[in-house]
């Protein structure tokens, strides 16, 4: 999981609560420290006994730098910027870290909200990268 705020760090504890191993990804190394406590960082009802749980158990680790995975998951911040436009240039900055850890058959996700094109974009990004 790409980015750990209100939709990724409760979608990586869900999915690590079914005993899926789950590394969880974020620029901001205090979100990695607090998560890799136990504890979060933001405001969700019963998210921090899900993800104090989760960490015990070590099916959800954080890490400022992304690992090889079968499935990723990008959720970060996609602002608007001018009139009504979005901004995805954080999307590409986690489809860019995570290139050198893709494998072939890997499935990437994008979740952030994002325009029409964007996946395309990103595919492109990772074609011309990684052929
Ligand atoms: N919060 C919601 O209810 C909600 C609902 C639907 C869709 N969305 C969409 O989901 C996306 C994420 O929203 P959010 O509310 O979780 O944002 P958020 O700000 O809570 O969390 C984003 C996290 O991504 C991290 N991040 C930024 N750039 C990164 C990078 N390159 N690599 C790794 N981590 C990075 C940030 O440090 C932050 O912790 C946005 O596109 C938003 O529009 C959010």
């Amino acid at each position: 999981m790409v980015g750990l705020g209100y939709i990724g760090l409760p979608t990586a504890a869900l999915i690590a609560s079914r005993n899926i191993k789950v590394t969880g990804v974020d620029i901001h190394q205090h979100v990695v420290d607090t998560i890799n406590k136990g504890e979060i960082h933001i405001i969700e009802p019963d998210l921090d006994g899900l993800v104090h749980h989760v960490v015990k158990d070590k099916f959800l680790t954080a890490s400022t730098t992304p690992v090889e995975a079968d499935v990723y998951l990008i959720a970060v911040p996609t602002p608007f910027k001018g009139d009504h436009e979005r901004d995805i240039s954080y999307v590409e900055s986690a489809t860019r870290a995570i290139l050198p850890t893709l494998k072939e058959g890997v499935l990437v996700i994008i979740e952030s909200t994002s325009p029409v094109g964007t996946t395309e974009k990103m595919e492109a990004v990772i074609f011309s990268e990684r052929p």
